[in-house]
């Protein structure tokens, strides 16, 4: 798929920008503050409805505006869509297609799908296991948008069940009695979405293993596909070599695992049980050695395993049958010339390719493509 047309409404720093786009390379340049980024995080906020660089989406409106709208006309197989978001400060956001209202914005996620590579991209080897559970859910939501839904069910549970638990740990005599009988009913809730959610991680970390292997033998000098290891660490579940679980089995785990840490629970007033607790564990081989990421790798082995990181998801959503667009923001300046050479050219062939770069010489050779000067919130095509 690729982006033909993006137009952008008081989004960011502008107040109205017309692009129109073509597949393959397409390159944005201009100093730094200028609205690059602004730009292609558009694109990745229509497919995923959540940016790459904030949590939240008031950021997202220009400064004295109550709306943003990002509006891109998407080609797939021939056939072009018109997608579209209402981005409201303080109200519900709106989405459309082809001008007709969507009944759910939620609907519009993963029909635009996006892989980003950025800067912040360390933060997947160096930064909190929250990191790294965004990066699989994310994932896992471009690959099956219904699991949108089921996140953010898992997270109403998860605070309605935490302030229950605070409420409980400090209450006492039958106030503590009632307050534990409705918490099974928040155990239960808990278990059958964590349990889903849980599934879903361990198979697409199943799905992607072979590709970050792939990948990072690609990126890292003189490394071999067994030098990079992902491994998913679970609060209930040993990591799993080949089997599986059913997500019937790892309902009852979670259960059981609440039952046994209940106590805990109520002493410290939160959940200590479920998918919001794991992490996906990064390994690298050193000799005979297999070492953590996090903490020994050098900065040149880290960079290499967050591009693996991306390059493996993106590999995986073309092989479930369609292009991601892939958007390289302001990356090649952090790396050598030597990743800088590969990672261009595992790209160079994807179906559309949006680069950001401060200075033109950043942009690698094999990347040529249409270019556009970005100054001042002026978006102006190179001839
Ligand atoms: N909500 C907003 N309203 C107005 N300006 C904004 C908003 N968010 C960011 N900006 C401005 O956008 C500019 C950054 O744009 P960005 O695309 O990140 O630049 P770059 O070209 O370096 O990638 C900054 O000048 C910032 O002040
Ligand atoms: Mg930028």
């Amino acid at each position: 798929m690729y982006v033909s047309h993006l137009s952008l409404h008081d989004f960011r720093s502008y107040r109205s920008v017309d692009v129109p786009l073509e597949a393959g390379v397409t390159a944005f340049v201009g100093r730094n503050g200028q609205g690059k980024t602004n730009l292609v995080e558009a694109i990745d906020y229509l497919s995923r409805l959540q940016s790459h660089r904030v949590a939240t989406d008031a950021p997202l409106v220009r400064a004295g505006a109550d709306q943003a709208v990002v509006r891109a006309a998407v080609v797939r197989d021939g056939r072009t869509a018109t997608l579209e978001v209402e981005i409201n400060a303080g109200r519900a956001n709106k989405a459309r297609i082809n001008r007709s209202p969507l009944p759910r914005t939620r609907d519009l996620v993963g029909l635009v799908r996006t892989v980003v590579f950025s800067p912040e991209d360390l933060t997947l080897v160096k930064g909190d296991p929250s990191d790294r559970r965004r990066f699989l859910d994310d994932l896992m939501i471009l690959r099956s948008p219904r699991l949108a839904g089921v996140r953010s069910d898992y997270d109403r549970v998860l605070k309605q069940r935490n302030s229950l638990l605070k409420t409980a740990g400090l209450a006492r005599g039958s106030a503590r009695e009632g307050a534990l009988a409705t918490l099974s009913v928040w155990d239960d809730h808990l278990a059958t979405i964590g349990a889903e959610i849980l599934a879903q991680r361990l198979a697409l970390v199943e799905a992607l293993k072979p590709y970050v292997g792939k990948a990072y033998e690609t990126v890292a000098r003189g490394a071999t596909r067994d030098d990079a290891e992902i491994t998913y660490k679970s609060s209930v579940v040993e990591p799993v070599e080949t089997i599986t679980p059913t997500v019937e089995s790892l309902r009852e785990l979670i259960l059981a695992e609440l039952a046994r840490r209940q106590k805990d629970e109520l002493d410290r007033g939160i959940s200590l049980v479920g998918p919001h607790r794991d992490d996906l564990l990064l390994h690298i081989s050193a000799g005979s050695e297999r070492l953590p990421v996090k903490g020994y790798a050098s900065h040149g082995e880290s960079w290499s395993f967050a591009l693996a990181l991306r390059l493996a998801a993106y590999d995986l959503l073309r092989a479930d049958g369609d292009d991601p667009i892939l958007i390289l923001d302001d990356v090649f300046a952090e790396l050598d010339s030597q990743r800088r050479r590969q990672l261009a050219e595992l790209v160079a062939d994807a179906e559309q390719v949006l680069v950001t770069a401060a200075v033109p010489e950043d942009v690698p050779a094999v990347l040529a493509g249409a270019r556009y000067q970005v100054s001042a919130g002026e978006v102006t095509r190179d001839e």
